[in-house]
């Protein structure tokens, strides 16, 4: 089968710094593909040359077996888009604006009042299609700008952080939707910063950091990964130098970090681990001042996998390492 998305050595410069560096996968029809990586690491740039909206320095994409620089009218034709800065109108009502983009597209009036109607019923927006999106919620908006990527039948949707920023009850429905678009036979490109995201929707996931792919693997690779770098944060009454190696000496404990008071105990075995910090500290006659399990972070878990830290690269940082304007 013709691989929904195609990239090659895909790379995007920004004067000399490089934001995308030669950058290669394959996305299968009917998967559900998560782009997942820190602030700054390229996720944006990655989708914008993907969807045809900036070139490519080096390297090349395929949307659908067409070529996304030499063929992008049929390559276009087969993607819904869904960029970070939403592009509805808010002067207009939610059917105004998927009949306006059903006439960007080319259909026809009666195919694009017919799917207009359709996907007011799918993203519960039919009671407020005429009402002005200036008064929506976020979560409101953010459906509709998803109804509005798929009024052309889109084989492949890109989604850019779909969920970032909305309310807890928003995300939940719009993870739904994409489940359910999957399930439809949609394909899904979708970047998010958010590792638990990625785990619970997609198929495969490639970590990206400073431009480049560090691992691409499955939500149970991933999973594995994240019991493994489980942690305990620790505060002890006292700042002695010696908690260090009392805590470095615990057997269920594999790595501690010190950041100013606070120790980080990397374990496999939190439970053990807990067990064991409150036993060594006893025994030293060690008052504990607090005591956190932590979840594993993106950070951790990508360290674990390819033993490489995550860098944040601040958002429009040139290679000079000033702070610019877009
Ligand atoms: N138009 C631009 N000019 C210069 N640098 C840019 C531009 N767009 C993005 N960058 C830089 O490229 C890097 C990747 O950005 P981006 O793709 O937006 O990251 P992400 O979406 O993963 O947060 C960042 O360091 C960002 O500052
Ligand atoms: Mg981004």
């Amino acid at each position: 089968m013709t691989p929904a998305i195609s990239v090659s050595e895909l790379t995007k410069m920004f004067g000399d710094f490089t934001a995308v560096d030669h950058i290669s996968f394959d996305v299968e029809q009917g998967e559900i593909f998560g782009f997942l990586g820190p602030n700054g690491a390229g996720k944006t740039t990655t989708t914008r040359m993907l969807t045809g909206i900036s070139t490519p320095t080096e390297g090349s994409a395929h949307i659908m077996n067409h070529d996304i620089q030499r063929d992008s009218f049929a390559a276009k034709e087969r993607m819904g888009v869904v960029t970070d800065l939403s592009n509805v109108y808010n002067d207009l009502s939610a059917w105004e604006n998927l009949i306006f983009t059903g006439k960007l597209y080319g259909l026809g009036k009666a195919k694009r009042e017919k799917k207009a109607d359709e996907l007011l019923d799918m993203f519960a927006l039919q009671e407020v299609r005429s009402e002005n999106v200036r008064e929506f919620s976020g979560g409101m908006k953010r459906r509709l700008t998803i109804a509005m990527a798929l009024i052309n039948d889109a084989d492949v949707l890109f989604l850019d952080e779909p969920t970032t920023g909305l309310d807890v009850q928003s995300v939940r429905t719009i993870r739904n939707l994409i489940r359910q678009l999957n399930e439809e036979g949609t394909t899904i490109f979708l970047t998010t910063h958010n590792m638990h995201e990625a785990n619970e929707l997609c198929t495969r996931i490639a970590i990206i950091n400073q431009g480049r792919i560090g691992i691409i693997g499955t939500p149970e690779e991933l999973k594995q990964a994240m019991e493994k770098t489980h942690s305990i944060e620790v505060i002890f009454e006292n700042k002695e130098s010696e908690n260090l190696q009392m805590l470095e000496s615990m057997k269920s404990v594999r790595e501690v970090q010190r950041h100013g008071e606070k120790y980080r105990l990397y374990t496999t075995e939190p439970a053990d681990a807990l067990r064991e910090v409150f036993e060594t500290a006893q025994k030293h006659g060690k008052r504990l001042l607090s005591v956190n399990t932590l979840v594993p972070t993106l950070e951790d878990v990508f360290l674990e996998l390819t033993g490489e830290k995550i860098v944040h690269r601040g958002k429009f940082q040139t290679a000079k390492g000033k702070k610019k304007r877009r």
